[in-house]
């Protein structure tokens, strides 16, 4: 079957090769699951990098989103069949044609969730909505609470600063590029504002919410938040962490990281299901469907990875396995 292999860490571009592998039967308790298609997320590619070294093991197939059919059950399967659709999360794995995953970690997905909404109904719904629940236990209520979101032109920041609004929260969604600031402010509500080496000019915030990490991410924690707000940071496009010394600067505001990961692995199934009957609750009404770039058949991987690296890349790439 396709598939691709990370044997090495380094520039994704290099490190992920197009393989041809062997198709494995499901064990007890396994699903086999063929990909119908898989999404490429930052989250895919910076284990790739050796960023998470400590907790990657080689060789790994990439991709942790994505939904496909169930094709084989292994023994003792009786909460799926084949032909379900399905999401399976936990581990990564999706970019290939078929993956064999525990039952347990593969969630139904309605009939009326189109395919491209299917390849997205994880990774940043569930992250968003946990934000927000970060948020809420905070402060309580989020009405008329001051929130930025770093880059916000990503797809979870639109996601962000929908829910926001939906709280009644007063967001700023702070973007890198004037081209970025014109879409946003046609798409989404909220206020936009322009910061990318340095926080926007007056900008006061009771919390902020942030993907980019670096000195940036310190610029705003010692000049924007008031007094016993919060800073959640849940990403790194910059791919620098944020300054120790900015955040010890700021004793008098909370500081956490939350990643999506760490809840999956705790959260329960229920709460999973939970999590998920929001995102396809969000997919239908349109609240969290992510803009589609392109869909790349996954023979053409290095086309779908040099897109994905573009600056000017206007929003989620997807993979078929299937061709
Ligand atoms: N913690 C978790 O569990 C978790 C879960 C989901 C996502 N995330 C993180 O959320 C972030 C966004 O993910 P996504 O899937 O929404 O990405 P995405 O849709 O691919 O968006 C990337 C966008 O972010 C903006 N951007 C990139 N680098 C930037 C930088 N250095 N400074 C400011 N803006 C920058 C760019 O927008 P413009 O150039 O158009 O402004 C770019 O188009 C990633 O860091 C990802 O790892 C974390």
């Amino acid at each position: 079957m396709r598939s691709t292999l990370v044997s090495q860490f380094g520039d994704p571009r290099q490190a992920i090769a197009l393989v041809d592998a062997d198709r494995v039967a499901p064990g007890p308790g396994e699903v086999e699951v063929a990909v119908a298609l898989t999404a490429i997320n930052p989250s895919d590619l910076i284990p790739v990098t050796g960023a998470y070294s400590a907790r990657t093991t080689l060789p790994f197939v990439p991709g942790f989103e994505g939904f496909g059919t169930v094709t084989r059950i292994g023994a003792g399967v009786i909460s799926l069949k084949p032909g379900d659709r399905v999401v399976p999360i936990g581990a990564s794995g999706l970019w290939q044609e078929y993956l064999i995953r525990p039952a347990e970690w593969c969630f139904i997905l309605p009939d009326e969730i189109g395919e491209t909404d299917a390849a997205t109904c994880y990774v940043n719904p569930l992250t968003a909505l946990q934000l927000i629940e970060a948020l809420r236990q905070h402060f309580g209520l989020l009405a008329r609470r001051r929130i930025g979101v770093t880059a916000a032109g990503s797809a979870i920041g639109g996601m962000l600063m929908k829910l926001l609004a939906g709280e009644g929260a007063d967001a700023t969604g702070i973007v890198r590029s004037q081209r970025s600031a014109e879409r946003l402010s046609l798409e989404f509500p909220g206020r936009v504002a322009l910061g990318d080496e340095r926080h926007p000019p007056g900008l006061r915030v009771d919390a902020i919410i942030d993907a980019v990490g670096g000195p940036f991410a310190g610029d705003l924690i010692v000049r924007t938040l008031e007094p016993g707000g919060t800073f959640i940071q849940y990403g790194a496009l910059s791919g620098v962490p944020v300054s120790q010394a900015a955040i010890q600067a700021r004793a008098d505001i909370h500081f956490s990281f939350l990643w999506l990961r760490t809840w999956v692995h705790s959260a329960g199934r229920s709460s999973i299901e939970a999590a998920f009957a929001k995102s396809f609750d969000g997919l239908r009404s349109g609240l969290f469907s992510s803009r589609i770039a392109e869909i790349y058949p996954l023979s053409r991987l290095d086309a779908a990875l040099a897109h994905q690296a573009d600056p000017g890349r206007d929003g989620k790439l997807l993979i078929d396995p299937r061709c």
